[in-house]
């Protein structure tokens, strides 16, 4: 099998930052740079960090499809890989902008481009492979998706934003369209990661996870490589009250949300 990272495996002892646990539990976000955690919604730069170390190589191209804050592309630039980042909010896309653009590159040279659009659109797709074709690509090496946790946090009052979607079922509708609108794009034997958490709802637990895991297997053509299940640490305001929920945790028969999932496939 080709490379598809730029570690020498001959030196394996001294990649022990690198994590090979089905469990990752990571300490303190990364907030150098320009990484911030101020984007309500945004995931830990080590969540990029730690895929593309291990899942591509310097010059590789990298697509996140729904970049928020733009924390992929942001740790693309350090690592020296491309990056392609698709968000639906204009306002949300100029931070990424901000940035991505303040950020000092690394030693080596590479583009970086938002496109302020929604992934589950036909056209947003063209345009993807626009940019790819103008630096003379054809595919890209890793696909990272972080969407919305359904309507867990409202990202806009935008019908075509998915944390909008009127039911669980039409959230996994459209994004099952995001994933059969760019999985092609993809090279073989390389990765797509899928970074998402449950929800409750009406007292129940709905498990988006797995269910959008599922959506993605039924499409073909991928393999399930794994489920990790990483810490989640709560918001500040969530802490304020950890009393609170706790007491609500006892008495509703609840447990509180302290994990989110990492969905790994390679494509066949
Ligand atoms: C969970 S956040 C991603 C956060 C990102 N990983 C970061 O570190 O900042 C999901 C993002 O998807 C965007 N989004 C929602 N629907 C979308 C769509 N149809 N197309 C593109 N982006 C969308 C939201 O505006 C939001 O910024």
């Amino acid at each position: 099998m080709g490379k598809i990272n730029d570690l020498n495996l001959k030196n394996w002892r001294e990649y022990n930052d690198i994590i090979t646990d089905s469990l990752w539990i990571i300490g303190e976000r990364d907030k150098s740079g320009s990484h911030k955690g101020d984007y309500h919604g945004n995931f830990i730069p080590q969540i990029p960090n730690q895929l593309m170390r291990r899942f591509t190589k310097k010059g590789d191209v990298v697509l996140d499809v729904f970049l928020g804050s733009g924390t992929t592309l942001i740790e693309c630039k350090r690592l020296g890989r491309n990056g392609i980042g698709i968000e639906l909010l204009p306002e949300v896309a100029r931070i990424a902008e901000q940035r991505i653009s303040q950020e000092s590159l690394f030693d080596f040279e590479v583009f970086t481009e938002i496109l302020i659009a929604d992934s589950t659109k036909k056209e947003t797709r063209r345009s993807v492979e626009q940019i790819l074709e103008s630096k003379g690509k054809k595919s890209v090496q890793l696909i990272i998706m972080h969407p919305p946790y359904h309507d867990i946090i409202k990202f806009s009052n935008r019908p075509d934003d998915l944390s909008n979607a009127k039911s669980v079922d039409e959230f996994l509708k459209l994004f099952g369209n995001v994933v059969s609108n760019f999985l092609d794009l993809l090279e073989r034997k390389r990765y797509l990661a899928v970074v998402i958490g449950d929800k409750y709802a009406n007292s129940e637990w709905v498990p988006l996870g797995f269910w959008t895991m599922q959506e993605i297997l039924n499409r073909g053509g991928l393999i399930l490589k794994s489920i990790l299940v990483k810490n989640m640490v709560n918001n500040r305001a969530k802490r304020n009250q950890e009393h609170l929920w706790r007491y609500r945790a006892l008495v509703g028969g609840f447990y509180i949300f302290r994990h989110e999932y990492i969905f790994l496939f390679q494509k066949k």
